[in-house]
């Protein structure tokens, strides 16, 4: 049905070391030195490196897969990242409540702080605890940090899942609850405005979508956007886990993914935030502005050109 992985793929690629344009920058950044963007093909590393580009300011792709590779899962690959810039938009891959991630995280603001990367901001998740504990490590490395701490993305539906609603039937372990969606443009918005502008640091901002949505709604929404329809069916989390084996998902990283899943969409985030507005001054994407630009940009067509 889906994969991440493979999606992470998809999106790897263009250029991937440092970026300085020589234009007046509209914008600056902590120090003038590059923005080092992890995760910079990701759902929303890839909308902040569009945001920097456009303003002219200089930033720094890090990935595996990048120029100046960076690996979460291999410390000999930071400095390198991280010597030069400025500032760090981080990304966490698969998440900040895995066992061992928040204690790298940690490891890693230290590192940046040392190296002269003083301003972090982190991509959180909302209702984790793995996630608290590295928002935590990071404070008390002493850099200056902004928090975004985003409910489920609109965008898992476009990227991640995007085959899932190609042909019709969405599958998840995830219940009778409503989520509040957040798109991928609001957080590289709120995360560019946080790198750019000195009165976001020490915030710490909860973000959701503008209503909350089940994952019935979400696939009424973008049957309605795409004008045929899209099933949804809950599906246990072993059962989910064995389709994400089927989707390249190692057997020992499958259930861990699946359960991630099934926690995080329980119902605990079904509340709205005012922290796009908070951080922005302007209201949250609605699903349905997602729905209809995803289905013009042609994301859910079928192979051979039929909508
Ligand atoms: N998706 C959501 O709905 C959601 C909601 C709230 C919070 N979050 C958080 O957002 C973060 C990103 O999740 P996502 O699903 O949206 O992924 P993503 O950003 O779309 O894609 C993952 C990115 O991480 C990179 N990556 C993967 N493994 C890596 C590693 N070992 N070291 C360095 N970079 C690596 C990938 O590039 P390469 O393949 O080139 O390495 C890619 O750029 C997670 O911490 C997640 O908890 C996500």
């Amino acid at each position: 049905m889906l994969s991440i992985r493979a999606m992470a793929r998809f999106l790897s690629g263009g250029y991937a070391g440092d970026v300085m344009r020589n234009n007046i920058p509209t914008h600056s950044t902590a120090s003038n030195k590059p923005v080092l963007v992890i995760g910079a093909n990701g759902k929303t590393g890839r909308r902040l490196v569009q945001r920097l580009r456009d303003a002219n300011l200089p930033y720094r792709q890090a990935s595996r897969s990048t120029e100046i590779p960076f690996d979460w899962n291999d410390r000999s690959t930071w400095n390198r990242a991280i010597e030069g810039t400025g500032s760090v938009y981080i990304t966490v891959y698969p998440d900040l409540s895995f066992p061992g991630v928040a204690e790298n995280v940690g490891v890693f603001a230290n590192l940046a702080v040392t190296l002269g990367a003083k301003r972090l901001v982190l991509l959180s998740g909302r209702g984790e605890e793995g996630a608290q504990d590295a928002e935590d490590r990071l404070r008390k490395s002493g850099a200056d940090v902004t928090i975004v701490r985003c409910s489920v993305f609109n965008q898992n539906f476009s990227e991640s899942f995007a085959d899932a609603i190609r042909y019709g039937r969405l599958s998840m372990p995830v219940g009778d609850i409503r989520e509040p969606f957040v798109d991928a443009e609001d957080i590289a918005d709120v995360a560019f405005a946080a790198l750019t502008d000195d009165s976001h640091i020490g915030q710490a901002y909860e973000l959701t979508g503008p209503r909350l949505l089940s994952l019935p709604d979400v696939v009424a929404e973008l049957s309605q956007a795409m004008g045929r329809s899209v099933q949804y069916e809950a599906v246990s989390v072993p059962d989910y886990a064995k389709e994400l084996v089927d989707h390249g998902f190692s057997e020992e990283e499958s259930l861990p993914v699946a359960q991630l899943l099934a926690d995080v969409l329980d119902g605990r985030n079904a509340s709205l935030t005012d922290g796009v507005k908070r951080a922005l001054g302007r209201e949250p994407r609605d699903f349905a502005d997602f729905a209809r630009a995803e289905v013009a940009a042609g994301t859910f067509n079928l192979p051979g050109g039929a909508s």
